[in-house]
């Protein structure tokens, strides 16, 4: 495939700021295969809280790492909060980490036939993962905003809590994300800052695409 027509992008932020949403519809529009880097990391988690180790426990981590397969990313109980939480704790791990790099490099570098690249979204993509990536956006809004999208989220799914529970959840979710000494969550430097703060979708579905049509002037687009 022609280099310079192959698209990758990839969309970090926090909890809650809208990147699985924003990544889902770039992936439809521009016809891109797209991985939600978060489920390698809660399906992780899953696997430890199925077999009862403690998600503090680094080798028990590795051994669930070992175990992952492409059907555990599927599993609809990966999107409880306690996952996310637990996905958050073995995800300071630089081993685990590292084992699951080259997943994600390997799918980046693999797009099935007739897409015209890909998008990943995570933490440490633009960063880390995929530092060479020309379009890298970087996703953010205030606190009590990504709380209140995560209540909606969530009571659509009839599951319930309460605003406070996930403020109080992300918080500390988001501290261990930013503090960790790997891969801790901040923006690249040539990431585009999208603070989603008061828009809609549809906001911000535009304003990316407007980005990615700068840095991919030539792409086929879906509308
Ligand atoms: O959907 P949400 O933003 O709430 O979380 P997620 O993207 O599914 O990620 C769950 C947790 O996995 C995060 O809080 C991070 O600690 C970790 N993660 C990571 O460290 N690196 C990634 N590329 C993706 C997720």
């Amino acid at each position: 495939m022609d280099k310079t027509s192959f698209i990758i992008i990839t969309v970090d932020g926090p909890a809650g700021a809208g990147k699985g949403t924003l990544a889902a519809r770039l992936a439809q529009i521009y016809s891109l295969d797209f991985l939600d880097t978060g489920l390698l990391y809660r399906a992780v988690a899953l696997k430890m809280l199925e077999s009862g180790e403690d998600f503090n426990d680094k080798e028990a981590a590795l051994r669930a790492v070992l175990l992952l397969n492409s059907d555990d990313l599927i599993n609809p109980s990966l999107r409880n909060e306690a996952i996310g939480s637990g996905a958050s704790i073995i995800a300071v791990f630089p081993e685990v980490r590292s084992a699951l790099l080259a997943f994600q490099r390997n799918f980046a570098s693999n797009p099935s036939p007739g897409k015209q690249g890909v998008i990943l979204d995570g933490r440490d993509i633009g960063l880390v993962i995929l530092p060479e990536a020309p379009c890298k956006i970087f996703v953010t809004a205030s606190p009590e905003v990504r709380a209140e999208r995560r209540l909606k989220e969530l009571h659509q799914k009839k599951i319930y809590s309460t605003f406070e529970l996930i403020l109080e959840d992300m918080e500390e979710r988001d501290t261990r994300d930013r503090m960790r000494k790997i891969s801790p969550l901040r923006p690249a430097k040539d990431a585009f800052i999208l603070d989603t703060t008061g828009l809609n979708l549809q906001d911000v579905v535009e304003k990316a695409s407007f980005f990615v049509d700068s840095i991919y002037p030539q792409a086929h687009k879906n509308q």
